[in-house]
């Protein structure tokens, strides 16, 4: 199983999901859940559309498989043309790949080839933030910023360098509020920047709990991009597709990057998909004479993908699904900022339908758990708590401990209730639980 302790399943049966419907999911025993993960930050639409059911089999029937390597199909040139038209900007160029971390890999490979075809080879090298997730294939993992998933594997691809993130729960008041953007400006001129290829963020960074941008962080990010010709890239495998009340991520925040990397989200999961979106500047040195893009993988742009894709966002237009996050983010929000009045609860923070708490040892000092502490919660209660209880969600500890919330984008009110009730008894346990193990270890 991926990223999973298979050792935990000696003693209890792995969870075996067998049915989805709208914001729930049912296992093997017909137990209900909400998914307050939307699986993965991915079934946008939530489950069991017959709609994108129905494309796949028609597609099926018409033409199962066919390549995009010197051939196209009608499905993925619809599909390019509507996501074109979709984007801010000259982001008119579509290169499908079949998720995430393909799509990562391709627009490193994409930004090299772009300098190289504009006569700057040496530029190679690739900025990210510090726990960040980008994929973990070893040229997405060399980009994702998590320390514990990287080193296991080093060495990685050589060329990927971090710089910090926007988490600001710890800066203290008087902290420039741009600094980490300066950062980046830093890490070039110290990289050279006839050496650097491109900078790639989320709009949102999910690892590390829902990292939102400062006011004018994205701008002072493309003015020192611009400044020494380095791409930006917008990774919004999780950000784009409604997730934060807009068809790109990069919309909400008014910023235009020269490629949005995506996936999840872009057939709400139903098939395997994922796009690098490139601006015409980016794709213009490939279209001539004897130029290509030198890569690609099989799969990209799979017509049942790309059918189930076209359909999705006919689902997400006719429903007007990034009005409703827009509209609805605010109620979701107020119920979790609701719940800081738990004395475990130190941060409540996101955007749209994806946000994150962050649960503190200490509130006013904002003191977090130690490893040990933090496995004893999320894995040795709060992980099993909440699903015992009915509520899909994340529980992590990639950087400070959290639980992530990303329901389907249908979610309303209701939805909202259940999440607030079950977190509220949950996290109330668990405040008393690791009071009682402090007061324990005080005692000793
Ligand atoms: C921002 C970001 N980039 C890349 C990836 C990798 O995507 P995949 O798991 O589809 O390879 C993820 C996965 O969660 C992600 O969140």
């Amino acid at each position: 199983m991926h990223f999973t302790r298979m050792g935990a399943y000696s003693d209890h049966e792995v969870p075996v999901i067998v049915h989805g419907d709208g914001c729930y999911v049912y296992d093997e025993h017909g137990k209900r859940y909400l998914d307050g993960l939307s699986a993965l930050y991915c079934v946008n639409i939530g489950h069991g559309r017959p709609q994108l059911a129905q494309a796949a089999a028609a597609q099926m029937e018409e033409l199962a498989f066919y390549t995009n390597w010197s051939y196209a199909h009608p499905r993925s040139i619809e599909l390019a043309a509507q996501i074109a038209d979709l984007t801010p900007g000259n982001l008119n160029r579509v290169f499908f790949t079949s998720g995430g971390s393909e799509a990562v890999e391709s627009a490193w490979k994409l930004a090299k080839a772009y300098h190289a075809a504009r006569g700057e080879p040496t530029r190679h090298k690739v900025l990210s933030r510090m726990l960040a997730y980008h994929g973990t294939s070893m040229g997405a993992l060399s980009i994702t910023g998590v320390t514990a998933l990287r080193t296991p594997f080093e060495p990685l691809t050589p060329g990927a360098f971090h710089v910090p993130n926007t988490n600001s729960y710890r800066w203290s008041d008087d902290r420039d509020q741009l600094w980490a953007a300066d950062a980046i400006e830093e890490a070039i001129v110290f990289q050279g920047p006839h050496t650097v290829a491109a900078v790639i963020l989320e709009p949102v960074q999910n690892a590390g709990g829902c990292f939102v941008p400062q006011d004018g962080y994205f701008q002072r990010v493309r003015e020192i991009c611009d400044r020494h010709g380095v791409l930006l890239i917008s990774d919004e495998v999780i950000c784009a597709w409604g997730r934060i009340g807009h068809w790109f991520g990069c919309q909400r925040y008014d910023y235009l990057p020269d490629m949005i990397t995506t996936a999840k989200g872009i057939s709400s999961a139903y098939a395997p998909l994922g796009a690098v979106i490139a601006g015409d500047h980016v794709a213009e040195p490939f279209l001539h004479g004897k130029e290509s893009f030198i890569h690609g993988f099989t799969f990209g742009g799979h017509p049942v993908a790309c059918a189930v894709g076209l359909a999705n966002i006919d689902v997400m237009a006719s429903e007007r699904l990034c009005e409703h996050v827009r509209a609805n983010e605010g109620a979701f929000r107020e119920r979790l900022e609701g719940l800081r009045d738990l004395p475990i609860v130190g941060d409540v923070r996101g955007a749209g339908y994806f946000h994150a708490i962050e649960l503190v040892k200490d509130k006013q000092t904002k003191e977090t758990f130690n490893a040990e502490e933090s496995e004893h919660l999320l894995r040795g209660f709060l992980s099993g708590e909440l699903y015992r209880r009915g509520l899909i969600c994340r529980t992590d500890d990639r950087g400070d401990p959290i639980v992530q919330l990303a329901p389907p984008l249908i979610a309303s009110e209701q939805q909202f209730d259940e999440i607030e009730t079950i977190l509220r008894d949950v996290l109330g346990e668990a405040s008393e639980r690791m009071a009682d193990a402090g007061a324990r270890v005080g005692a000793a």
